[in-house]
Protein backbone atom coordinates (compact mmCIF):
# COMPACT_ATOMS: atom_id res chain seq x y z
CA UNK A 1 0.00 0.00 0.00
CA UNK A 2 1.49 3.50 -1.23
CA UNK A 3 2.60 5.61 2.09
CA UNK A 4 0.20 8.46 2.63
CA UNK A 5 1.26 11.89 2.21
CA UNK A 6 1.68 14.07 5.56
CA UNK A 7 1.19 18.06 4.58
CA UNK A 8 3.33 20.11 6.99
CA UNK A 9 1.37 22.80 5.51
CA UNK A 10 -1.56 21.26 7.91
CA UNK A 11 -2.63 23.57 10.42
CA UNK A 12 -1.64 21.55 13.52
CA UNK A 13 1.88 21.72 12.41
CA UNK A 14 1.37 25.65 12.94
CA UNK A 15 -0.74 25.46 15.96
CA UNK A 16 0.59 22.75 17.95
CA UNK A 17 4.08 21.45 16.04
CA UNK A 18 5.53 19.94 19.60
CA UNK A 19 2.42 17.77 19.42
CA UNK A 20 1.88 17.48 15.90
CA UNK A 21 5.62 15.92 15.83
CA UNK A 22 4.70 13.95 18.96
CA UNK A 23 1.81 11.93 16.88
CA UNK A 24 3.70 11.48 13.46
CA UNK A 25 6.88 10.20 15.65
CA UNK A 26 5.13 7.66 16.99
CA UNK A 27 3.28 6.68 14.09
CA UNK A 28 6.96 6.02 12.33
CA UNK A 29 10.13 6.45 12.82
CA UNK A 30 9.80 7.83 9.05
CA UNK A 31 6.83 9.73 6.90
CA UNK A 32 6.06 10.31 3.58
CA UNK A 33 5.61 14.67 3.73
CA UNK A 34 4.33 16.57 0.93
CA UNK A 35 6.44 20.03 0.13
CA UNK A 36 4.48 22.61 -2.17
CA UNK A 37 5.48 22.42 -5.97
CA UNK A 38 8.06 19.54 -5.60
CA UNK A 39 7.72 15.82 -5.36
CA UNK A 40 7.20 13.90 -1.87
CA UNK A 41 10.16 13.54 0.55
CA UNK A 42 10.90 10.91 3.42
CA UNK A 43 10.59 12.88 7.06
CA UNK A 44 12.82 11.15 9.72
CA UNK A 45 11.23 11.68 12.84
CA UNK A 46 13.46 9.66 15.40
CA UNK A 47 16.49 10.43 17.13
CA UNK A 48 18.83 6.82 16.47
CA UNK A 49 16.82 6.56 12.81
CA UNK A 50 18.43 10.10 11.81
CA UNK A 51 22.27 9.52 13.14
CA UNK A 52 21.91 6.00 11.44
CA UNK A 53 20.91 7.67 8.60
CA UNK A 54 23.24 10.67 8.65
CA UNK A 55 26.05 8.98 8.74
CA UNK A 56 24.94 6.28 6.19
CA UNK A 57 27.38 7.29 2.95
CA UNK A 58 24.26 6.19 0.26
CA UNK A 59 22.57 8.86 1.55
CA UNK A 60 23.97 11.74 -0.46
CA UNK A 61 23.63 15.35 -0.49
CA UNK A 62 24.26 15.78 -4.19
CA UNK A 63 22.06 14.48 -6.29
CA UNK A 64 24.48 13.91 -9.17
CA UNK A 65 26.43 11.35 -7.04
CA UNK A 66 22.91 8.90 -7.41
CA UNK A 67 23.87 6.51 -10.64
CA UNK A 68 22.02 7.57 -13.55
CA UNK A 69 19.96 10.86 -11.95
CA UNK A 70 17.82 12.62 -13.80
CA UNK A 71 15.68 16.50 -13.08
CA UNK A 72 17.02 18.70 -10.80
CA UNK A 73 17.48 18.16 -7.29
CA UNK A 74 15.72 20.15 -4.35
CA UNK A 75 18.15 22.88 -4.40
CA UNK A 76 18.50 23.05 -8.39
CA UNK A 77 14.42 24.00 -8.07
CA UNK A 78 15.41 26.66 -5.55
CA UNK A 79 17.74 28.23 -7.21
CA UNK A 80 15.73 28.17 -10.14
CA UNK A 81 12.73 29.48 -8.33
CA UNK A 82 15.32 32.48 -6.77
CA UNK A 83 16.52 33.05 -10.16
CA UNK A 84 20.02 33.08 -9.21
CA UNK A 85 21.84 34.02 -12.48
CA UNK A 86 23.86 31.44 -14.61
CA UNK A 87 27.23 32.48 -14.04
CA UNK A 88 26.86 32.57 -9.65
CA UNK A 89 25.25 29.12 -9.58
CA UNK A 90 28.77 27.31 -9.57
CA UNK A 91 29.06 29.15 -5.83
CA UNK A 92 26.11 27.80 -4.80
CA UNK A 93 26.55 24.12 -6.16
CA UNK A 94 30.20 23.81 -5.20
CA UNK A 95 29.84 24.75 -1.61
CA UNK A 96 30.95 22.00 0.90
CA UNK A 97 27.11 21.39 1.92
CA UNK A 98 25.97 19.78 -1.23
CA UNK A 99 29.59 17.87 -1.46
CA UNK A 100 29.92 14.07 -1.03
CA UNK A 101 32.72 11.48 0.07
CA UNK A 102 36.21 12.44 -0.90
CA UNK A 103 34.76 15.60 -2.56
CA UNK A 104 33.23 16.55 0.98
CA UNK A 105 35.97 15.12 3.08
CA UNK A 106 38.51 17.42 1.16
CA UNK A 107 36.99 20.61 1.90
CA UNK A 108 36.13 19.99 5.10
CA UNK A 109 40.11 19.34 6.14
CA UNK A 110 40.78 22.47 3.93
CA UNK A 111 38.09 24.17 5.98
CA UNK A 112 39.16 22.79 9.71
CA UNK A 113 42.25 25.01 10.77
CA UNK A 114 40.09 28.08 10.16
CA UNK A 115 37.66 26.66 13.28
CA UNK A 116 39.87 24.90 15.42
CA UNK A 117 39.69 25.48 19.42
CA UNK A 118 42.48 28.47 19.73
CA UNK A 119 41.27 30.40 17.59
CA UNK A 120 37.46 30.12 18.92
CA UNK A 121 38.75 30.32 22.24
CA UNK A 122 40.62 33.53 21.30
CA UNK A 123 37.27 34.86 20.18
CA UNK A 124 35.53 34.71 23.20
CA UNK A 125 36.87 38.71 24.44
CA UNK A 126 35.77 40.25 21.50
CA UNK A 127 32.27 38.59 21.52
CA UNK A 128 31.64 40.02 24.95
CA UNK A 129 32.49 42.99 23.97
CA UNK A 130 30.84 43.56 21.01
CA UNK A 131 27.68 41.85 22.99
CA UNK A 132 28.45 44.54 26.32
CA UNK A 133 28.72 47.68 23.76
CA UNK A 134 24.69 46.70 21.97
CA UNK A 135 23.00 46.03 25.50
CA UNK A 136 24.95 48.92 27.16
CA UNK A 137 23.27 50.83 23.69
CA UNK A 138 20.08 48.63 24.09
CA UNK A 139 19.69 49.17 28.27
CA UNK A 140 20.21 53.68 27.44
CA UNK A 141 17.18 53.10 25.34
CA UNK A 142 15.32 51.36 27.46
CA UNK A 143 13.22 48.76 25.08
CA UNK A 144 13.48 47.87 21.68
CA UNK A 145 13.21 45.27 19.48
CA UNK A 146 16.06 42.30 20.85
CA UNK A 147 16.55 40.57 17.47
CA UNK A 148 17.13 43.39 15.28
CA UNK A 149 18.96 45.48 17.73
CA UNK A 150 21.20 42.76 19.48
CA UNK A 151 20.85 39.21 18.46
CA UNK A 152 21.83 40.39 14.62
CA UNK A 153 24.17 42.60 15.08
CA UNK A 154 25.96 40.67 17.55
CA UNK A 155 26.02 37.13 15.09
CA UNK A 156 26.55 39.58 12.04
CA UNK A 157 29.58 41.43 13.32
CA UNK A 158 30.94 38.43 14.63
CA UNK A 159 31.01 36.16 11.50
CA UNK A 160 31.90 39.16 9.46
CA UNK A 161 35.00 40.32 11.51
CA UNK A 162 35.75 35.82 11.83
CA UNK A 163 35.82 35.56 8.06
CA UNK A 164 37.71 38.83 7.82
CA UNK A 165 35.70 41.55 6.17
CA UNK A 166 36.34 44.46 6.80
CA UNK A 167 34.76 47.02 9.82
CA UNK A 168 33.49 49.85 7.44
CA UNK A 169 32.05 46.83 5.05
CA UNK A 170 29.81 44.67 7.26
CA UNK A 171 27.05 46.71 7.27
CA UNK A 172 26.61 46.27 3.56
CA UNK A 173 27.17 42.37 3.80
CA UNK A 174 25.15 42.39 6.61
CA UNK A 175 22.67 43.68 4.26
CA UNK A 176 22.91 41.28 1.55
CA UNK A 177 23.18 38.69 3.69
CA UNK A 178 18.93 39.66 5.20
CA UNK A 179 18.12 39.71 1.75
CA UNK A 180 18.96 36.49 1.04
CA UNK A 181 17.07 35.36 4.05
CA UNK A 182 13.92 37.80 2.63
CA UNK A 183 12.26 36.16 -0.48
CA UNK A 184 11.15 39.74 -1.25
CA UNK A 185 14.31 41.00 -1.65
CA UNK A 186 16.40 41.04 -5.00
CA UNK A 187 18.22 37.69 -4.28
CA UNK A 188 20.41 38.12 -7.07
CA UNK A 189 21.68 41.60 -6.85
CA UNK A 190 22.71 40.30 -3.22
CA UNK A 191 24.42 37.22 -4.18
CA UNK A 192 26.02 39.21 -6.66
CA UNK A 193 27.59 41.86 -4.54
CA UNK A 194 28.22 39.30 -1.64
CA UNK A 195 30.41 37.31 -4.49
CA UNK A 196 32.02 39.85 -6.19
CA UNK A 197 33.10 40.86 -2.53
CA UNK A 198 34.83 37.97 -1.58
CA UNK A 199 37.00 37.70 -4.75
CA UNK A 200 38.36 41.15 -4.28
CA UNK A 201 38.89 40.13 -0.66
CA UNK A 202 40.63 37.24 -1.32
CA UNK A 203 42.86 38.81 -3.63
CA UNK A 204 43.43 41.47 -1.22
CA UNK A 205 44.32 39.04 1.40
CA UNK A 206 46.51 37.29 -1.05
CA UNK A 207 48.83 40.14 -1.15
CA UNK A 208 48.00 41.17 2.45
CA UNK A 209 47.46 38.38 4.64
CA UNK A 210 46.03 39.09 8.22
CA UNK A 211 44.74 37.29 11.25
CA UNK A 212 41.36 36.36 9.70
CA UNK A 213 39.86 32.90 8.09
CA UNK A 214 39.93 34.53 4.36
CA UNK A 215 44.19 34.28 4.99
CA UNK A 216 44.16 30.54 6.62
CA UNK A 217 41.74 29.84 3.83
CA UNK A 218 43.93 31.67 0.89
CA UNK A 219 47.12 29.99 2.51
CA UNK A 220 45.78 26.67 3.42
CA UNK A 221 47.48 24.12 2.39
CA UNK A 222 47.30 20.26 3.45
CA UNK A 223 49.53 17.15 3.60
CA UNK A 224 49.21 16.78 -0.13
CA UNK A 225 50.02 20.11 -1.50
CA UNK A 226 45.75 20.59 -1.99
CA UNK A 227 44.80 23.93 -1.83
CA UNK A 228 41.00 25.55 -2.32
CA UNK A 229 40.57 27.00 -5.39
CA UNK A 230 39.44 30.71 -5.54
CA UNK A 231 35.89 29.22 -6.58
CA UNK A 232 35.89 27.31 -3.56
CA UNK A 233 37.21 30.16 -1.41
CA UNK A 234 34.07 32.71 -2.85
CA UNK A 235 31.78 29.57 -1.61
CA UNK A 236 32.68 28.76 1.47
CA UNK A 237 32.40 32.58 2.24
CA UNK A 238 29.31 32.53 1.01
CA UNK A 239 28.47 29.31 3.08
CA UNK A 240 29.89 30.50 6.49
CA UNK A 241 28.67 33.97 6.38
CA UNK A 242 24.83 32.52 5.69
CA UNK A 243 25.62 29.53 7.88
CA UNK A 244 26.50 31.61 10.66
CA UNK A 245 24.93 34.59 10.58
CA UNK A 246 20.70 34.07 10.85
CA UNK A 247 20.55 30.28 12.39
CA UNK A 248 22.71 32.06 15.46
CA UNK A 249 21.09 35.46 15.46
CA UNK A 250 17.42 33.66 15.77
CA UNK A 251 18.30 31.42 18.41
CA UNK A 252 18.90 33.63 21.05
CA UNK A 253 15.49 35.11 21.19
CA UNK A 254 14.24 31.58 20.95
CA UNK A 255 16.55 30.74 23.80
CA UNK A 256 15.35 34.09 25.95
CA UNK A 257 11.98 33.05 25.31
CA UNK A 258 12.35 29.89 26.69
CA UNK A 259 14.39 31.24 29.27
CA UNK A 260 11.56 33.75 30.51
CA UNK A 261 8.66 31.12 30.64
CA UNK A 262 11.02 28.51 32.68
CA UNK A 263 12.12 31.34 35.56
CA UNK A 264 13.12 28.08 37.90
CA UNK A 265 16.09 27.23 35.29
CA UNK A 266 16.70 30.98 34.95
CA UNK A 267 17.39 30.44 39.33
CA UNK A 268 19.11 27.30 39.07
CA UNK A 269 21.34 28.81 36.36
CA UNK A 270 21.83 32.28 38.41
CA UNK A 271 22.97 29.76 41.42
CA UNK A 272 25.51 27.77 39.17
CA UNK A 273 26.84 29.52 36.20
CA UNK A 274 29.68 27.60 35.82
CA UNK A 275 26.41 25.27 34.12
CA UNK A 276 26.21 27.31 31.31
CA UNK A 277 27.19 25.72 28.18
CA UNK A 278 25.66 22.26 29.61
CA UNK A 279 22.88 25.05 29.31
CA UNK A 280 23.18 25.91 26.19
CA UNK A 281 23.18 22.48 24.77
CA UNK A 282 19.56 21.77 26.43
CA UNK A 283 18.47 25.33 24.62
CA UNK A 284 20.10 24.31 21.36
CA UNK A 285 18.20 21.00 21.90
CA UNK A 286 14.73 23.26 22.61
CA UNK A 287 14.83 26.53 20.93
CA UNK A 288 16.87 25.67 17.71
CA UNK A 289 15.53 27.40 15.01
CA UNK A 290 16.59 25.22 12.01
CA UNK A 291 13.57 22.76 11.19
CA UNK A 292 15.00 20.42 9.08
CA UNK A 293 18.46 19.26 7.96
CA UNK A 294 19.13 19.97 4.04
CA UNK A 295 17.82 16.70 1.98
CA UNK A 296 19.71 13.79 0.97
CA UNK A 297 19.07 10.90 -1.77
CA UNK A 298 19.18 7.23 -1.57
CA UNK A 299 22.21 6.05 -4.12
CA UNK A 300 20.45 2.90 -4.44
CA UNK A 301 17.11 1.04 -3.42
CA UNK A 302 17.84 0.85 0.76
CA UNK A 303 16.09 0.65 3.69
CA UNK A 304 15.96 3.52 5.87
CA UNK A 305 14.14 3.65 9.79
CA UNK A 306 13.34 0.33 8.77
CA UNK A 307 11.14 1.48 5.71
CA UNK A 308 12.54 0.58 2.15
CA UNK A 309 12.88 3.63 -0.49
CA UNK A 310 14.09 3.87 -3.84
CA UNK A 311 16.94 5.07 -5.60
CA UNK A 312 16.62 8.59 -6.02
CA UNK A 313 13.89 9.47 -3.19
CA UNK A 314 15.09 11.99 -1.00
CA UNK A 315 15.21 11.80 2.34
CA UNK A 316 15.41 14.57 5.25
CA UNK A 317 15.37 14.81 9.17
CA UNK A 318 13.23 16.51 11.22
CA UNK A 319 15.41 18.17 13.22
CA UNK A 320 12.41 19.70 16.15
CA UNK A 321 11.26 16.15 16.14
CA UNK A 322 14.88 14.11 17.17
CA UNK A 323 15.06 16.57 19.60
CA UNK A 324 11.88 15.83 21.41
CA UNK A 325 12.37 12.15 20.84
CA UNK A 326 11.46 10.77 24.30
CA UNK A 327 13.71 7.37 23.83
CA UNK A 328 16.86 9.61 24.19
CA UNK A 329 14.85 12.52 26.13
CA UNK A 330 13.10 12.06 29.20
CA UNK A 331 10.34 14.46 29.25
CA UNK A 332 11.39 16.30 26.18
CA UNK A 333 8.86 18.99 26.52
CA UNK A 334 11.03 20.21 29.68
CA UNK A 335 13.53 22.50 30.05
CA UNK A 336 15.97 21.21 32.14
CA UNK A 337 19.02 22.97 32.20
CA UNK A 338 20.84 20.45 34.39
CA UNK A 339 19.43 17.51 32.06
CA UNK A 340 21.69 14.78 32.11
CA UNK A 341 22.29 12.91 28.96
CA UNK A 342 24.73 9.93 28.32
CA UNK A 343 27.34 9.89 26.24
CA UNK A 344 26.66 10.30 22.22
CA UNK A 345 23.40 11.30 23.48
CA UNK A 346 22.78 14.64 22.84
CA UNK A 347 20.89 17.14 20.87
CA UNK A 348 20.33 17.21 17.38
CA UNK A 349 20.27 20.58 16.27
CA UNK A 350 23.65 20.73 14.22
CA UNK A 351 22.79 17.70 12.52
CA UNK A 352 25.03 15.03 12.75
CA UNK A 353 27.62 12.50 10.52
CA UNK A 354 30.35 13.84 8.37
CA UNK A 355 28.42 17.00 7.26
CA UNK A 356 27.42 18.18 11.30
CA UNK A 357 27.83 22.08 11.41
CA UNK A 358 31.52 23.15 11.53
CA UNK A 359 30.48 26.08 13.04
CA UNK A 360 28.60 24.47 16.03
CA UNK A 361 31.27 25.69 18.58
CA UNK A 362 31.42 29.26 17.21
CA UNK A 363 27.16 29.17 17.52
CA UNK A 364 27.65 27.56 21.47
CA UNK A 365 30.10 30.24 22.74
CA UNK A 366 28.03 33.12 21.37
CA UNK A 367 24.92 31.81 23.07
CA UNK A 368 27.13 31.62 25.94
CA UNK A 369 28.00 35.15 25.98
CA UNK A 370 24.30 36.18 25.15
CA UNK A 371 22.34 34.30 27.69
CA UNK A 372 25.35 35.26 30.42
CA UNK A 373 24.81 38.87 29.27
CA UNK A 374 20.94 38.98 29.35
CA UNK A 375 20.38 36.88 32.32
CA UNK A 376 22.78 36.45 34.50
CA UNK A 377 25.12 39.98 34.54
CA UNK A 378 21.58 41.55 34.20
CA UNK A 379 18.27 40.73 36.14
CA UNK A 380 15.49 42.70 34.25
CA UNK A 381 14.96 41.69 30.65
CA UNK A 382 11.55 40.86 30.14
CA UNK A 383 8.94 40.76 27.01
CA UNK A 384 7.26 43.87 26.15
CA UNK A 385 3.96 41.62 24.88
CA UNK A 386 2.66 38.23 26.21
CA UNK A 387 5.02 35.15 24.46
CA UNK A 388 1.37 34.36 23.05
CA UNK A 389 1.64 37.49 20.70
CA UNK A 390 4.89 36.42 19.56
CA UNK A 391 4.76 35.97 15.80
CA UNK A 392 7.05 33.02 13.80
CA UNK A 393 8.08 34.08 10.37
CA UNK A 394 7.18 30.52 8.49
CA UNK A 395 9.83 30.50 6.05
CA UNK A 396 9.86 26.68 5.75
CA UNK A 397 6.83 24.91 6.44
CA UNK A 398 6.95 22.52 9.31
CA UNK A 399 8.66 24.40 12.36
CA UNK A 400 11.27 27.32 11.34
CA UNK A 401 11.27 28.90 14.49
CA UNK A 402 12.23 32.29 13.48
CA UNK A 403 10.76 35.28 15.02
CA UNK A 404 10.11 38.35 12.72
CA UNK A 405 10.58 41.23 15.34
CA UNK A 406 11.41 39.94 19.40
CA UNK A 407 10.10 43.52 21.63
CA UNK A 408 11.51 43.29 25.11
CA UNK A 409 12.56 45.92 28.04
CA UNK A 410 15.84 45.74 29.82
C1 LIG B 1 22.38 27.97 16.33
C2 LIG B 1 23.18 28.02 15.29
C3 LIG B 1 23.34 26.98 14.23
C4 LIG B 1 22.54 25.89 13.93
C5 LIG B 1 21.28 25.45 14.64
C6 LIG B 1 23.14 25.21 12.79
C7 LIG B 1 22.65 24.06 12.21
C8 LIG B 1 23.29 23.33 11.24
C9 LIG B 1 22.85 22.03 10.74
C10 LIG B 1 21.61 21.29 11.21
C11 LIG B 1 23.75 21.63 9.80
C12 LIG B 1 23.74 20.30 9.04
C13 LIG B 1 22.70 20.30 7.95
C14 LIG B 1 22.56 18.96 7.25
O1 LIG B 1 22.99 17.90 7.72
O2 LIG B 1 21.98 18.99 6.15
C15 LIG B 1 24.73 22.68 9.66
C16 LIG B 1 25.78 22.64 8.77
C17 LIG B 1 26.64 23.71 8.58
N1 LIG B 1 26.71 24.86 9.35
FE1 LIG B 1 25.57 25.33 10.95
N2 LIG B 1 24.28 25.90 12.42
C18 LIG B 1 24.45 26.96 13.28
C19 LIG B 1 25.49 27.86 13.26
C20 LIG B 1 26.50 27.89 12.33
C21 LIG B 1 27.62 28.81 12.33
C22 LIG B 1 27.90 29.86 13.40
C23 LIG B 1 28.34 28.55 11.18
C24 LIG B 1 29.59 29.19 10.63
C25 LIG B 1 30.50 29.77 11.28
C26 LIG B 1 27.70 27.45 10.50
C27 LIG B 1 28.14 26.88 9.33
C28 LIG B 1 27.70 25.65 8.84
C29 LIG B 1 28.30 24.99 7.68
C30 LIG B 1 29.43 25.53 6.81
C31 LIG B 1 27.63 23.77 7.53
C32 LIG B 1 27.87 22.71 6.46
C33 LIG B 1 28.83 21.69 6.95
C34 LIG B 1 29.08 20.56 5.96
O3 LIG B 1 28.29 20.41 5.02
O4 LIG B 1 30.07 19.88 6.12
N3 LIG B 1 26.59 27.07 11.23
N4 LIG B 1 24.44 23.70 10.56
Amino acid sequence: MAEPIVSLLNPEFEDDPIGAFARLREKSPLVRIGFPGGPPVWLITRSEEFKAAWSDPRLVTNISNVPGHQGPSIADQALTSLDVPGELLRYFTSNLMLQDGRNHTRLRRLVAPAFTVRRMKALRPRIEEISTELLDAFAEKGSGDLLKEYATPLTGAVICELVGIDKADQLQIRQWMDEYANVDADFATSARGLFAYAKDLIARRRAEPKDDMISTLVQTTDADGDRLTEDEIISMVGVLVNGGYHSTAHFIPNAVVTLLENPDQVALLRARPEALPHAINELMRIANPIPSAGPRYAVEDMEVAGVSICKGDAVTGSLQSVNYDPRVFSEPEQCNVARELKRGEGHLAFGAGPHRCIGASLAELEGEVAIDHLFLKRDTLELTVSSRELKFREVIPGGARLFSKFPVRL
